[in-house]
């Protein structure tokens, strides 16, 4: 480990906010905006997780984009021990305020420990009040520059498209300032279960980010009590990889059955050693389980 070559990687950034701010229009209107990728064509895959390019100092930059509709994903993978996110960016909307689950989501983030960025949406809105959600964060605890604190608000409009370009510059600029994001990509591929599902043609397809190493077509993967050979990967326009770098989210086909969000994975020797860590975690689960039942006969037992 002490000798090993860390190379920056891009950040993981989760985007979050009170139902209906407009996180999903944001993400779309990122994912056009995204200068260096061509277009999303084809057939729409469901994924959870993908990649964007922007030029920033000059600098072609890549960000990993988690889509979490509510918190409950991020909450659930948290649960398992999973750091999955670098970066949170709050969404609120600028007519309505700061709202139940805006708190709730920055809960989330501030008990992980990541550096939140305010994206205010809908300025284009009439009855829009930025300076209104600016001064309702600061309650709790996200000051805006101008108020002397460290927090970017960047006002944008998912709709219009506008102010997206500083959303990602706020993005890098907190990413550099404040974290020094970095991993090994030369070794074997270890990383988190962000979802994963059963299709039918398919089989399991479980979508991973890759957090450290290089996750190749033909490795044996392990991923919670699921194992197989990657048999495929593809980014999030379906289109085929043979490598996955770290912060690459990337659909997996090949597993054996379908991992939990927030499920491990890596890489292991051959397929049978998979397997056997596979079974060894789902005696451990079911062993769990047992004894969980058991306490809960126990306490019954005394009242
Ligand atoms: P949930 O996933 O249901 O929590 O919602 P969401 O946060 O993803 O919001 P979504 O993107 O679905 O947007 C909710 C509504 O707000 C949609 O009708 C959007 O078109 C609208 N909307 C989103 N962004 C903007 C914006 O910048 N301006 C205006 N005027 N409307 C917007
Ligand atoms: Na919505
Ligand atoms: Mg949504």
């Amino acid at each position: 480990e002490g000798d090993e070559v860390l190379e920056p990687r891009p950040p993981v950034v989760t985007v979050m906010g009170h139902v209906d701010h407009g996180k999903t229009r944001l993400l779309d209107a990122i994912r056009k905006t995204n200068v260096l990728a061509g277009e999303a064509g084809g057939i729409t895959q469901h994924i959870g997780a993908y990649q964007i390019h922007t030029i920033h100092e000059g600098e072609d930059r890549a960000i990993t984009f988690i889509d979490t509709p509510g918190h409950e994903a991020f909450t659930a993978m948290r649960a398992r021990g999973a750091k999955v996110t670098d970066i949170a960016v709050l969404v609120v909307a600028a007519d309505d305020g700061v709202m139940p689950q805006t708190i709730e989501a920055l809960n989330h983030a501030q008990a992980a420990g990541v550096p939140v960025v305010v994206a205010v949406n809908k300025i284009d809105k009439e009855g829009a009040n930025p300076d209104k959600v600016k001064g309702q964060l600061t309650e709790y605890g996200l000051v805006p520059e101008e108020y002397g604190g460290d927090t970017m608000f960047v006002p944008v409009s998912a709709l219009q498209k506008t102010g997206i370009d500083d959303l990602l510059e706020a993005v890098l600029l907190t990413a550099d300032a404040s974290l020094d994001l970095r991993a090994n990509p030369d070794k074997d591929a270890r990383g988190i279960a962000i979802e994963a599902n059963l299709d039918k043609g398919r089989g399991a397809v479980a979508t991973v980010l890759v957090q450290s190493g290089t996750l190749a077509v033909g490795d044996t993967i392990v991923a919670g009590q699921a194992h197989g050979r990657v048999r495929a990967m593809f980014n999030e326009n379906g289109e085929p990889l043979d490598v996955a770098l770290p912060s690459r989210p990337v659909q997996v086909l090949g597993l054996s059955s379908v991992p939990r969000a927030g499920d491990t994975f890596l890489v292991t020797p051959d397929e049978r050693t998979a397997r056997q860590i596979a079974e060894k975690r789902e005696a451990a689960d079911r062993n769990a389980m047992l004894a969980k039942r058991r306490k809960r006969i126990t306490l019954e037992d005394f009242d």
